[in-house]
This record gives C-alpha cells, structure tokens and sequence, in this order.
C-alpha cells in the first residue's frame, strides 16, 4: 500500500517548495517616506506653495495618466520599492484629505517637495521642514494605534521600511543660490551641519520606533540639467565642484550610518547611494537604453521645473523613456526604475 503515499509525498514537496521562498522574502509591514521632491507623492498640493507639480504634463505616464503631485512623468522610487516588497504599488500623500488612516496603514509618505535637512531651505518656497514631516509622524502612529490597536500599530511602525531622500535642495536651492548660509558656512562647515541634522532626525524616529531605515545620499548635483545650464565656465558640462560636494557628502552619510548601526541597538540604517548608478546613466546613456541625458524631457529641458513645465510647452518630448531627466532637475520614470531595482537587494537586507 506504500505506494499510495508517494502522490502526497510529492503534494507535501510541493507545498514545501512553495513555502521556503516565501519564508525567505523579506517581510516589510509599511513603507514609510520621508524627504523632498525624490519623493514627495503629492504633500505639496495641499499647502500654500509654488513648489507644485499636480497638472499637465507631469504624471503623463503614471497610472490613469494623471498628475499627483509627483516631480515626474510617472511613479517614484518608493512606489516602485512598495510594490517589489508585495505591498501597495503607489505611496499616499499624508496630507490628501480624500484619504484616512485606512489608506495608510501599509505606506505613507511624509516628504514635501523643495524641503531640506536645513530648516532655512524650506523657508524658501514655504514648504514642510523636515521636523514637521517628524510631527505628522508622530500623528500617523496615534492615528494608527487608534485604528488597529497598540500591539498592531506598534508592529507596523518597528517593521517598517523608511526611506529617507533629502539634501540635494539644502546645496542647489540654498547653500548656492542665497548668500545667508555661504556667509555663515563653508561648504565643509555646512555639510557638518547638515550630518549633525540628519543625526538628530535619525536618533527622533529611532526614538519613535523607526529600526530599518534607508538613508540616500545625493546624486551626482551637478550634472542636473538645471546646474549644466548654469555652467559659466564650461558651457552644458556637469559641475564638477557639484558633483564633489555631493561625494563628500555622502562619504559623510557613510560614517553616519556606521556610527549610528553600532550605537543604537536594533537599528539598520542602510545607506543607499544611487549616485555611481545616476552617474553611469548620465556618462553613459546609451548602455541603458536612454538617448538623451544632458536636458530633461520637459520644455526646452535646460530650466523647466515645477510652474515652467507646463503642457503648452512646445518642446516637450514626446517619450519620456528615451531620457534620464523627465524635468531638468527630476529623474524620469524610467530613471527611478533602474535607481530602485538597484537599491532593492540592499533594502532587503535590512529585514534579513
Ligand atoms: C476611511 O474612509 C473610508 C472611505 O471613505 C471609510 O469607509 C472608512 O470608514 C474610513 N476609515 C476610518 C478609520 O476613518
Ligand atoms: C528647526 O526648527 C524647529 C522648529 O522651530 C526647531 O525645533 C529645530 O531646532 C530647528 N533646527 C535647527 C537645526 O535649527
């Protein structure tokens, strides 16, 4: 009668085998963001800013083709991220009335476009400072107690994945572009002071119950269409002083991430440097399958952002696919594709 075993022997294999990859994936509870326009979902269509982009042409290629809010011509990285650890495929906007706690219990983002480390950035275009986007945090997790209990709320905030993407307007809306901050810092001095910021805001939501965490770093700034166009000295280059700063930076991130891994116990801070990725795409544009690299799809792609990227603009290339910039600041779609597939295996190594 052994025989009559052997179907199930091989039913049992299969469930078996079913299940080790599953046992394996990581399981992440929530994807919650923080940060500035990288991936700010749409927190700034519901303040009083000129830092905007809900309308035409901006979400051209994203679901249903509508403008979000969003700095491009469709999804962002954290939306990507959200849907390759099985969860939602596009991160709510906190601040969207239409949407409750329901809404964002499985992801939530809390970035404001044109934001920084440095409270003095936001002040420019009166967007959300970092230690407000903190604040509204705090209001999630009540928010989020009161919907599904302390235990649950509790295991959400501690398993889930936090991405961090902010700086690069503390150096190009700031630091550069109003005397204030250079009459006061160097750029080295400047830098520290934006690491002692991110340290505190990393030991805050530590405090809150943050544990893995994924801290990126700056993109190669000066190869932004927007800071080519302003090159005096060699006309449509990449900035190289830009570009510098930006490694140093992140250098400086590094040692942040190292020392707070080792202090604080439980935590994983992962930093997640898609500068080398970008600066391939940029040098290299064609190996990705991109065509254009050193102006964004939309208008003239030498200055258009935000207000200046308006769908009257006759310029306006026709497929968003073909270029590493979608606006001459923000990366395309496709762009932030390629960043989040090569973040991902170090994403997932924080829940291992
Ligand atoms: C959230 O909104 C939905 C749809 O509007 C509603 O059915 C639900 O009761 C709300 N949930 C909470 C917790 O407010
Ligand atoms: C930024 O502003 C907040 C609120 O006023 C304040 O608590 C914080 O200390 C400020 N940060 C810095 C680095 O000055």
């Amino acid at each position: 009668m052994a025989y009559m075993n052997i179907p199930w022997i091989i039913f049992f294999i299969q469930i078996i085998l079913l299940l080790l990859p599953c046992e394996s994936e990581a399981k992440v509870s929530a994807i919650i963001v923080f940060g500035d326009s990288s991936v700010d979902s749409g927190n700034n269509n519901f303040i009083q800013t000129i830092a905007k982009s809900n309308f035409e042409p901006y979400g051209r290629d994203f679901p249903g083709g509508t403008p979000t809010g969003r700095f491009c011509n469709g999804r962002l990285p954290p939306d990507f991220i959200s849907e390759s650890f099985g969860l939602k495929p596009i991160i709510p906007a906190y601040l969207d009335p239409t949407l409750n706690i329901s809404d964002f219990a499985t992801g939530v983002c809390f970035a404001s476009a044109a934001t920084g480390y440095d409270n003095a950035t936001a002040d420019v275009l009166k967007v959300i400072p970092l230690w407000k986007e903190v604040e509204y945090f705090k209001e999630y997790q009540k928010k989020l107690q009161a919907y599904l209990g302390e235990k649950k709320a509790n295991w959400i905030v501690s398993e889930a994945l936090y991405l961090i993407s902010i700086g690069t307007n503390d150096f190009l809306e700031n630091y550069y572009a109003l005397p204030n901050r250079k009459s006061q810092f160097t750029v080295p001095q400047y830098q520290d002071f934006l690491i002692g910021i991110a340290e505190s805001f990393v030991r805050q939501i530590y405090s809150l119950g943050a544990r893995k965490l994924s801290l990126t770093g700056l993109p190669p700034m000066g190869c932004l269409p927007v800071q080519r166009s302003t090159n005096l000295k060699d006309p449509l280059q990449c900035m190289e002083e830009r570009n510098r700063v930006a490694l140093e930076f992140n250098g400086r991130l590094s040692v942040l991430a190292t020392k707070l891994n080792k202090e604080l116990p439980g935590l994983k801070v992962f930093k997640a440097d898609a500068y080398n990725l970008l600066f391939q795409l940029i040098n290299k544009p064609s190996n990705f399958g991109f065509e254009v690299a050193e102006e964004g799809c939309c208008g003239t792609g030498l200055f258009e952002t935000g207000i200046f990227c308006s769908r009257h603009n006759p310029f306006t290339c026709p497929d968003a696919n073909k270029y590493v910039f979608w606006d001459s600041i923000h990366p395309s779609e496709r762009t932030n594709k390629l960043i989040s597939d090569y973040l991902l295996p170090g994403l997932k190594s924080l829940f291992l």
